[in-house]
């Protein structure tokens, strides 16, 4: 087992009923006034916005929207948001909804505390050494951005998808109620699902020594994602189903899955973010599209691992059958394996290997994808 720091200062309220307590956890922090973000209607259909703001107004505690984050967010509207934190000088970001709706808060935290370009953190040019405390109320479950220190917005002018990763913009508290999520509609359960699933696996097959306790760990995310997920398309209010999928999915991104492992890389998001940023496709889609093609091109790399994971997931004993197997139930709960799917055609194959190639380059792993390699394994996702 390697040498690790873990660090995680998120404190979670899971279960029932939880989102009820946001003004009374927000008012013995003595937060006064916060900048509340959302996306687009969902928070407005389920009723959830009633509900927080109900339960801000008991504490008296004023808030100031920021409306309309997009999902995969990008720069201009989190610029806004910005400008309205420091403009009304508010104490805290209250993050209601999924992955996006966080990591624009996340970046307003940094941006409200600094009269630095924002975009200079995510272009790894700047350190990140404050930002404003955060609290969250997660409408899906998928990214682990509610109990981690990372946040990845689009530069819609640059068509970059970059990240950022600090110790200072971990959640303060996070709301998890299962029923939040009942109404997360069965397409984006798949991505959710094909996400929690990259989240473990990026480390398990790039790291060079993987101890046991993690490759069982992160089987057994893996397996949990599968089984819950089958589950929840069957019944969309199966809350001990959601309820499992939902903390399965902060286990996947929270530091644990990683901890031991010696080395690691995140190849398949760094080309999924390219995908992102170039068709606005859900991240969870741009993953489903990428795994399989990477796994083809990277299983001899690490074959020992591949034959481990067909062996414990799908019952296989070779690398090959364990591809295909894990491709075969994308596709079978609803998310795309290849470009075609999406309407991207071959000839579009370079401009996204230069896309992925300037986030390796940000990453530190140009190295190994050079542009020839991303091309190849983008032709393995072609059709
Ligand atoms: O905008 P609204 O109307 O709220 O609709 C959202 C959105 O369209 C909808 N939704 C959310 N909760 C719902 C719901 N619909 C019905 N019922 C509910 N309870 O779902 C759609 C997607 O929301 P979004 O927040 O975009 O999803 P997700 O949580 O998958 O976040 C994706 C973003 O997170 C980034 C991705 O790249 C992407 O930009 N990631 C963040 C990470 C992190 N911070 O650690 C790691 C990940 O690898 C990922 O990169
Ligand atoms: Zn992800």
């Amino acid at each position: 087992m390697e040498n690790f720091e873990f660090y995680n200062p998120t404190k979670i309220l899971f279960g029932k009923d939880t989102e009820k307590k946001i003004g009374k956890i927000l008012a013995k922090d003595d937060i006064e006034r916060v900048l509340f973000l959302y996306g687009k209607s969902s928070i407005k259909e389920t009723g959830l916005y009633d509900k927080v703001v109900r339960a801000l107004k008991e504490e008296d505690i004023e808030y100031i929207e920021h409306r309309g984050v997009k999902p995969n967010p990008v720069l201009s509207h989190t610029r806004e948001g910005i400008e309205k934190a420091k403009r009304y000088n508010v104490d805290a970001i209250l993050a209601v909804g999924g992955g996006s709706v966080i990591d624009e808060g996340k970046t307003i935290a940094v941006g409200a505390k600094t009269d630095k370009d924002i975009w200079d953190f995510f272009r790894r040019e700047k350190e990140i050494k404050k930002a404003l405390p955060i609290y969250v109320i997660l409408t899906v479950a998928a990214t682990g951005s509610e109990m981690n220190g990372y946040a990845v917005i689009t530069n819609e002018d640059t068509n970059e998808k970059l990240s950022i990763s600090s110790p200072h913009i971990y959640p303060r508290v996070s709301i998890l109620n299962p029923e939040l999520t009942f109404t997360v509609p069965p397409r984006y359960q798949a991505y959710a699902a094909v996400d929690v699933i990259a989240h473990v696996i990026e480390y398990y097959f790039t790291g060079q020594h993987c101890p046991n306790l993690q490759n069982r760990f992160i089987e057994g995310i893996i397996k949990t994602v599968m089984d819950t997920t089958n589950s929840i398309l069957r019944d969309q209010r199966d809350y001990n189903a959601r309820a499992e999928f939902m903390w399965t999915a902060t286990l996947a991104l929270n530091g644990l899955s990683q901890v031991g492992i010696k080395g690691g890389e995140f190849p398949n998001h760094m080309i999924a973010h390219a995908l992102g940023a170039l068709y606005d496709i859900p991240h969870g889609a741009c993953l489903s599209i990428v795994i399989p093609a990477w796994m083809k091109w990277y299983k001899d790399k690490n074959s020992h691992q591949f034959r481990r994971f067909a062996e414990k997931i799908f019952n296989l004993s070779d690398e090959e059958g364990g591809i295909k197997a894990i491709k075969a139930w994308f596709s079978e709960i609803g998310a795309p394996v290849n470009l075609k799917e999406v309407g991207i055609e071959e000839g579009e194959i370079e401009k996204i290997a230069t896309n992925a190639h300037n986030i390796a380059t940000v990453w530190k792993m140009d190295k190994t994808y050079t542009k020839e390699v991303l091309t190849e394994i983008l032709k393995n996702a072609k059709d």
